[in-house]
């Protein structure tokens, strides 16, 4: 006879690794949605980080293409050669950055060329500098690695960067890492070549930190805004910097799972060995469609460009309306990150305190069917962060469904 297993009753253990690591609250706000949208609630959810286009044609074609060809077993553990030739000319076009191929890691996202480089370089104990608010995913990523995330808190009136002072206090021995993102998810906040160069010189002095550069918000800067990166900036830093990208942002490839890395062969070989034991390689026609999307047309980039500096307008000028919202202007990605500081203290019609950004969050998902993800997620509360990667619509409707909770709000 068939033995059933009572899940409830195994005696299920988590491993240490995990046992602080929580599923992303965007993940779960999606899968709430998706439940309430099923029992007829007309849910809008702002929370997604991807754009709302589709990826363009010529880039699915190519993938079709290299279907047809065959190209569909194991290729190169970290990128096929075509690829990483492709990056490391967009390297140099974009970033005037020389990469060799063996400088070069192509992985299943951005997110695990970070994983990699993580696992390669943590040992237990050693620390990882972000500057908050930071994209949730790194404080855990660093966690499963065995490192402990040091986070440093940029505030508002520093446009959400980081400041040099800060990030010097926050740099001891066991520091390995310091990971900047700018664009910023999910303050939008963007480094200037200007603002940059102090934080660099900081870096300069500390040969135990390098520096991981998350740029996969690269294309999604506004009004004529320069993009610069850290190891074009300073040359000198490059032997110890990280410079991370990838297709999905700027390309409208989330789903396909294509990032890369460019960095120096020892970090890069490192990380290949993680890989090799975890993945092995990326989606052999993900990378067919990632050459394609890296030197084909670049049209959609600029005309994606422009919508959504139109939507983050929109949307600021919107939220600046609301009685207890102020929103900065963010330079760049496709975030709102507003401060709800002038609501705190105030009650919903029930009764409800509004005593944080959560419990803000909480009333407009539960009172408005509006989902929208508190500050304390991202580490700088009281905010909330709107992805505007959705259309001009849901926006304004949204826009209005938070106008009104506001109101009704005593
Ligand atoms: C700041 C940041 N870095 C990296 C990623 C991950 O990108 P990928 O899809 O390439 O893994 C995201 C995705 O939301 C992000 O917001």
């Amino acid at each position: 006879m068939r033995q059933t297993i009572d899940p409830t009753g195994a005696p299920f253990r988590r491993a240490q690794r995990i046992a602080t690591i929580q599923m992303s609250e965007i993940l779960r706000l999606g899968a709430l949605a998706t439940q309430r949208r099923k029992e007829g609630r007309p849910m809008i959810v702002l929370g997604a980080g991807e754009p709302d286009f589709d990826t363009p044609d010529h880039v699915k074609d190519a993938a079709i293409r290299a279907i047809r060809a065959g190209q569909t077993k194991y290729t190169v553990l970290d990128g096929t050669a075509e690829l990483k030739a492709a990056i490391s000319a967009k390297f140099l076009r974009e970033n005037q950055l020389a990469y060799g191929v063996d400088e070069i890691s192509v992985g299943a996202g951005a997110k695990q060329v970070m994983h990699n480089a993580f696992m390669a370089t943590l040992d237990a104990g050693d620390e990882v500098i972000l500057a908050a608010p930071y994209w949730t995913s790194y404080a855990d990523m660093v966690l499963i690695a065995g490192g402990r995330p040091v986070p440093v808190s940029c505030s508002e009136q520093n446009g959400f960067r980081l400041n040099t002072a800060d990030l010097e206090a926050a740099i001891t021995p066991r520091t390995r890492w310091l990971l900047l993102n700018s664009p910023s998810n999910p303050s939008g906040a963007t480094y200037s070549a200007g603002q940059l160069r102090p934080i660099l010189d900081v870096i300069k002095r500390h040969p135990q930190v390098w520096l991981m550069s998350d740029d996969i918000y690269e294309h999604l800067l506004y009004d004529g805004a320069d993009f610069v990166t850290s190891a074009q900036l300073e040359p000198a830093l490059k032997e110890r910097i990280l410079t991370v990208n990838g297709v999905s942002k700027a390309y409208a490839m989330t789903g396909w799972r294509l990032g890369y890395g460019g960095g120096p062969k020892a970090l890069i070989s490192a990380m290949a060995v993680v890989q090799s034991q975890s993945t092995s390689n990326p989606c052999s026609i993900s990378q067919a469609a990632a050459i394609e999307a890296l030197s084909g047309p670049q049209d959609t980039v600029l005309q994606w460009r422009e919508v959504f500096q139109r939507r983050r307008d929109f949307v600021v000028e919107q939220l600046n309306t609301i009685d207890g919202i102020v929103c900065r202007r963010p330079e760049g990605a496709f975030y709102t990150f507003a401060s709800c500081a002038g609501l705190l203290g105030r009650r919903t019609p029930d009764g409800t305190l509004i005593d944080s950004d959560a419990a803000f969050c909480r009333y407009l998902l539960d009172a408005h069917d509006l989902g929208v993800v508190p500050g304390s997620c991202f580490g700088l509360a009281p905010y909330f962060r709107i992805s505007y990667a959705a259309s001009d619509a849901n926006l304004q409707e949204a826009c209005e469904r938070i106008a009104l909770a506001c109101k009704e709000l005593q």
